[in-house]
Parts: C-alpha cells; sequence; structure tokens
C-alpha cells in the first residue's frame, strides 16, 4: 500500500533531483541528451552511429506492428510490405523472418556494437516501494515501459539500475513475459506491475516490463539510460496495457490528457498535461492522428525551398528515431530536388544520400498546411570525409518502411504536443 510518509518522500526526492514547479496544471521534466551526436571528431558523419540508429528504428516498428496485430486482430494499416511481419503472428516477436530476409537480400544488416548509437534524450522516473530512480529514454514511438531486470546478469544490462521485484512491497508478477526484437537480439524478461512515478505524478499498477536479457543495442554505450518509456497508443503496446502517461490520465495526475516536448541543445523538456506555455509561441498547427497506434499524422509535403517533391504521405512523429527514415523511392525524390545529391548507399551505407555540402536549399516539412523548415545544422549529418564536398543528409531511405517516421532531425526545430484527448499531433514555434 501507498502511504502518505511514501508520497512525502518521494516527492521530496524528486524535487531535489530536477525543479519541477507546477504550471497549466502539468508538470515539467528537464531531459538531457547524451552528446555523442552522429558526428564524431571534426564534421565527420559517423557512418556506424548511423546504421545502428537505422536498424534500430526499422526493428522498433516491427515491434510495433506486430503488437497491433495481436492486440486489435488486423494488420495495422502501414504493414503493407510483404512479410514485414513473417510468421510472427501470436506477437510474440520471436520471428526470424526479419533478419532472414535481410540476410537473403544483402540488405546492410549492422549488429548494434557502435560506440554512438545516435541522440537520445532522457530523463527520469521512479519505480517501486520504496521508490527507486532510473533514467528513460521517452518514445513516442513505442508503448511500453521496460528497465533492466534483477534476472538481467549479461554484460548488455551492466552499468545500468536494475529493478528488483523483490525489494519493492508495490511490485507484482503478471506471470507473462516479454520479448522485443532489435536488430542483432531481443530485449525480453517478465512483466510487473508497480507504482510509478515522474515528476511527481503517480500511476499505481502500472504494467511495466523487467528484463532477463538485453540486445546489445541497449548496452550501456549504445543507450545511456537504464530503460524505455513508450508514450504512443497502448494498440502498439505489447503488454496491451495502459501505457504510462495513459495511466496517469485515469487516475486523474493530469487534468489535460496531452503531452509536450521541447527537443533542442539549448533546454530539453517534456511536460505532463498540457504544453509549456513559456516554450512556444503563437499558435498550434494540428495534425489529426489517422490511426490510433503510433502517433501517425498525415504530412503533406516535403519541401526543398518552393519545391514539393514528396506529398501527401503518411508519417509518425516519433521522438525516439534521430533521423527522419521514408520510403526509399520517395526519398529518392526528395534528394532529387537537390542539385548535386548523390545516392549513398554503396559508400556511406544502405539508404544514404549524400548533397553538396555548400548546398543552400532549405529542407522543410508541411503538416496540415504549414510548413516548418528544418534547420541547415540538422540536416547536414556532417562530410563523409576528411575535405569531402559531400555531406550525409538526415533524411534516410528504407526499404522495410513504406512511410515516413519524423524523428529529432524535425522535432529539434519545433515545440510539438502530443494530444491524446483529441487525437492530434500539435506543432508551433519555438521561443
Ligand atoms: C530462429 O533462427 C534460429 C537459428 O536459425 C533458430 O534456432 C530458432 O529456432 C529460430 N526461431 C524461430 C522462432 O523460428
Ligand atoms: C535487493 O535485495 C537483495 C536481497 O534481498 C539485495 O541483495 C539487493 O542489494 C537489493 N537490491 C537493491 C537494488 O536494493
Ligand atoms: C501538398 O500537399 C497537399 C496535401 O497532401 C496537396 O494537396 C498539395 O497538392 C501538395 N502540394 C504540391 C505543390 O504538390
Amino acid at each position: 500500500m501507498l502511504t502518505i510518509a511514501f508520497v512525502t518522500s518521494a516527492l521530496a526526492l524528486i524535487a531535489a533531483a530536477s525543479p519541477a514547479p507546477f504550471d497549466n496544471n502539468g508538470v515539467r521534466i528537464a531531459l538531457q541528451k547524451r552528446d555523442d551526436g552522429l558526428q564524431s571528431v571534426t564534421d565527420l558523419v559517423d557512418v556506424g552511429a548511423l546504421l545502428a540508429a537505422l536498424e534500430r528504428t526499422v526493428s522498433k516498428f516491427e515491434n510495433g506492428f506486430a503488437a497491433y496485430k495481436t492486440n486489435t486482430g488486423q494488420a495495422h494499416p502501414l504493414t503493407v510490405l510483404p512479410d514485414l511481419l513473417g510468421g510472427d503472428d501470436d506477437g510474440s516477436g520471436s520471428d526470424n523472418s526479419t533478419l532472414s530476409r535481410r540476410g537473403t537480400t544483402g540488405r546492410g544488416y549492422v549488429p548494434l556494437t557502435d560506440d554512438n548509437n545516435g541522440e537520445l534524450w532522457q530523463g527520469s522516473l521512479t519505480i517501486g516501494t520504496p521508490a527507486k530512480t532510473y533514467t528513460v529514454q521517452f518514445d513516442t514511438g513505442s508503448s511500453d515501459l521496460f528497465v533492466p531486470g534483477s534476472q538481467c546478469s549479461d554484460a548488455n544490462c551492466q552499468g545500468h539500475a536494475k529493478y528488483f521485484p523483490a525489494n519493492s512491497s508495490t511490485s507484482v508478477d503478471v506471470k507473462k513475459t516479454f520479448q522485443l526484437n532489435y536488430g542483432s537480439g531481443s530485449v525480453s524478461g517478465e512483466q510487473y506491475t508497480d507504482t510509478v512515478t515522474i515528476s511527481g505524478l503517480t500511476s499505481l499498477k502500472q504494467r511495466l516490463g523487467a528484463t532477463s536479457s538485453e540486445s546489445s543495442s541497449f548496452s550501456k554505450a549504445n543507450f545511456p539510460p537504464d530503460g524505455l518509456m513508450g508514450m504512443a497508443y497502448q494498440s502498439i503496446s505489447q503488454y496491451n496495457a495502459p501505457p504510462v502517461f495513459q495511466s496517469l490520465v485515469s487516475q486523474k495526475q493530469v487534468t489535460t490528457p496531452a503531452f509536450s516536448f521541447k527537443l533542442s541543445q539549448s533546454g530539453a523538456e517534456l511536460f505532463l498535461g498540457g504544453a509549456d506555455s513559456n516554450l512556444y509561441t503563437g499558435s498550434f498547427t494540428y495534425a489529426p492522428v489517422t490511426t490510433q497506434g503510433y502517433w501517425q499524422v498525415k504530412l503533406d509535403n516535403v519541401t526543398v525551398n518552393a519545391a514539393m517533391p514528396v506529398n501527401n504521405v503518411q508519417s509518425v512523429i516519433d521522438t525516439g528515431t534521430t533521423l527522419i527514415v521514408a520510403d526509399m523511392p520517395q526519398v529518392r525524390q526528395f534528394y532529387a530536388a537537390i542539385p548535386g545529391s548523390k545516392d549513398a548507399s554503396a559508400t556511406v551505407g544502405e539508404g544514404f544520400f549524400t548533397f553538396p555540402c555548400s548546398a543552400t536549399e532549405h529542407v522543410g516539412l508541411t503538416f496540415s498546411g504549414r510548413n516548418f523548415a528544418i534547420a541547415p545544422s540538422l540536416f547536414n549529418l556532417g562530410r563523409v570525409s576528411s575535405g569531402s564536398n559531400d555531406c550525409v543528409g538526415a533524411v534516410v531511405g528504407t526499404n522495410d518502411l513504406n512511410f515516413w517516421v519524423v524523428g529529432d532531425t524535425f522535432l529539434q526545430n519545433v515545440y510539438t504536443t502530443f494530444d491524446f484527448g483529441n487525437n492530434r499531433v500539435g506543432f508551433a514555434t519555438l521561443k
């Protein structure tokens, strides 16, 4: 049982850890970014990190599609590509089709052992009684919370804070396992319910996973936070249980069923319970969610100066993806609008393109009729090699996804609100 004493001490702990003043009936969570970037020393692009990040994004969507099919009995509308779900009809995630397909097509499969795995936005929450603190990546592209468990003895769990169910008086074993595939391996373990607090808000009996094994993509070197907190709809939850934010809403911890992100080098923040009016100016432009699984919205146009090489496509707004990853033929069309750009599949890695470092084109995305620019410094990932005039673009093609994954490359340019109450995503100008 939760006692008053516990609540008081947990709040004190969190207040000490991060200033989280209440505003607009919501709370703020400061986010940190591991500054490994995708650019290594000087301005050279880190190819290994780029490929690892791409592999991770594709894996994540495959997990969500499998869960959606299990939970709803229907294939997710975006899963039209043959054998994307393979034989994994039970949604267990234990399916080899992805790897074998890549093997047979000779696709650039890269084990996630790179030291730099991209830019991860992280913050903290507590689990259990007494409360123990974990850092998590806040991921709008998935829906489950998991942290390393006490049973995880493999090297990939080392250096991370582990959850000991036996040490928490509020922990209950759900007697179900889970498994999420990530590139070369998987993250698997046992499901529990326990008390989760985030910036003073409490979710009782929150479903979470305690891993007993993790793939190298979650080793401390590749994934600095301890765990991951999914923030999309329940339909893509492998647990098929309410995700943390939905629990906070149903348990009346927040009054406004929306959360917002500022992902910027100059002070990143997650706001739970609405939007932080200190961080944006003007009004939001909203795009309605088209399928309630991911934060999926229509992307009207991809722009290059006045040109609109790609129009009317589906997109997923994903804080957990570093770049913008999209359907290969459309990405080809996009780069065709930037003179001097080249397919760099053979040099940088499959799906990548380069453009002249001196290019002056401006890239943007249009949602609900409003164009938002991507800063050139975010679109340009760095030079291919020292002295090269070719720079790598942050829009990457894949044959595995037929939609646009709109990640941090775009989200660092705007203030974004994810609104469950009205099933829409809103973008506004950062203050
Ligand atoms: C996946 O492949 C491995 C190695 O070929 C095999 O041992 C395993 O049984 C396969 N798993 C499934 C679920 O098919
Ligand atoms: C949990 O309890 C075990 C013994 O029951 C103890 O060895 C371990 O240090 C505890 N772990 C944490 C993180 O408190
Ligand atoms: C931009 O996208 C909208 C909506 O998808 C479409 O109607 C319009 O034709 C596009 N603009 C251009 C110039 O293609």
